[in-house]
């Protein structure tokens, strides 16, 4: 396994459009354990392909020390809304409140190509919906209504 550099707020490549992965070998295995190691080292809850310069629909969500990993995701059920704070791995020390339906149904595929769904709220909703408009070259800054102050993002914890 190995580190990788994160794409940081300006890179193009936060802003490209990813294409859908096809091949499910092990340089795929490799890069996805390269995107969980590189999210736990920089204490992410959530890291997508092109933060890591790969253009790929590709993204991995921590849920505690549980890790899921989903290829080629797309949201097929969302449900009302809920404005939370959010950042990002990309955006180092930038928070702000963004509004996102609180429900969300995925569907995907796991790391050897089979059929996945998950179900998500709460924070892990909030996180799938950030992690796969990453993929569509959608930051979200782009959807923020306010920035935190300084004081207020002391408070805060860890990042998307
Ligand atoms: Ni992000």
């Amino acid at each position: 396994m190995a580190l990788r550099n994160i794409r940081k707020q300006g890179d193009p490549l936060l802003r490209q459009k990813t294409v859908p992965v096809s091949r499910f070998n092990s340089q795929l295995h490799q890069l996805l354990d390269d995107m969980i190691e590189t999210m736990f080292k920089a204490e992410g809850i959530g890291l997508a392909a092109p933060q890591i310069g790969i253009s790929k629909r590709i993204i991995v969500i921590r849920d505690e020390d549980k890790v899921m990993e989903i290829i080629n995701p797309e949201i097929i059920e969302s449900e009302g809304e809920i404005i939370d704070v959010e950042g990002c791995l990309s955006f180092p020390g930038l928070y702000g409140e963004v509004p996102r339906p609180a429900r969300v149904e995925v569907k995907g595929l796991d790391r050897t190509g089979r059929d996945i769904k998950i179900s998500g709220q709460g924070l892990i909703s909030r996180v799938l919906q950030h992690e796969i408009d990453h993929l569509h070259g959608i930051l979200f800054i782009d959807k923020v209504l306010r920035f935190l102050a300084p004081e207020e993002i002391k408070k805060l914890g860890e990042k998307a």
